[in-house]
């Protein structure tokens, strides 16, 4: 756990079922916002965090291919009474085994965090943490997959990913590019993700 200045707390923890109702209206907001002009509006539009939420009820409980969620939970922001909010889970990310292990043998499957909650290093303690995992499952390498669109592509450059694969994939209807980051070592995006002092 980590102060983000008097603002609060925000610790990185392990999914558990009772966050995924959470989780499913973070993955709608994000997408929305992130997604804009990417992905087709009535896609984005007819995503339903109650339906969302159900389906990570499964994802949260799922180990296969080593398979694990974080979450990124905010307690104490101001605002509430008696000076904060209730915890609230503000960004997630998940992933295992890789699907593509002529890429790399580990993959982050997903990494959404809150529009108001960026540019904090909270999108790197959850990149650290599904490093430290896929380590622990015995991962050597690490990848992802971004739209080669996404606005925030940078964000893996500067933890010194690569771009190892391009590929048009059929989403939504639509034909898309998406591009693969890969880390060679695990060690590498350990040691990107690493807080301040160590990096
Ligand atoms: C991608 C995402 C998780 C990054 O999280 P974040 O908390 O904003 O990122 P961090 O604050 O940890 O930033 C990490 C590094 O990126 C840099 N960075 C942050 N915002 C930046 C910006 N707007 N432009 C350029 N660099 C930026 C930071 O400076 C930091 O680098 P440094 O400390 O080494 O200088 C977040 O932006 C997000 O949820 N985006 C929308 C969803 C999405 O696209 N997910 C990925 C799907 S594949």
């Amino acid at each position: 756990m980590s102060n983000i200045g008097s603002a609060g707390t925000i610790c990185i923890r392990r999914a558990r079922p009772a966050d995924a109702a959470a989780i499913g209206a973070v993955h709608a907001e994000t997408w929305r916002n992130t997604y804009a002009g990417v992905l087709p509006d009535a896609y984005l539009a007819a995503l339903c965090p109650r339906r969302l939420g159900s389906a990570y009820g499964q994802v949260v409980l799922d180990r296969t291919h080593g398979h694990a969620v974080f979450v990124a939970v905010a307690s104490g922001m101001a605002g509430g009474e008696g000076g904060g909010e209730p915890p609230e889970v503000i960004g997630f990310a998940s992933g295992g085994r890789s699907r593509r292990p002529a890429l790399a043998e580990g993959e982050i499957e997903t990494l959404y965090l809150l529009e108001d909650y960026r540019e904090r290093g909270v999108g790197r303690r959850l990149m650290r943490a599904m490093a430290a995992h896929l380590k622990a499952i015995g991962c050597r390498s690490a990848m992802l997959w971004v739209l080669r669109d996404n606005p925030t592509r940078w964000f893996y450059e500067r933890l010194g990913g690569r771009l190892a694969a391009r590929e048009v994939i059929r989403f939504a209807g639509l034909d898309v590019e998406q591009n693969a980051m890969v880390w060679d070592s695990i060690e590498s995006l350990l040691a990107a993700t690493a807080p301040a002092p160590d990096r």
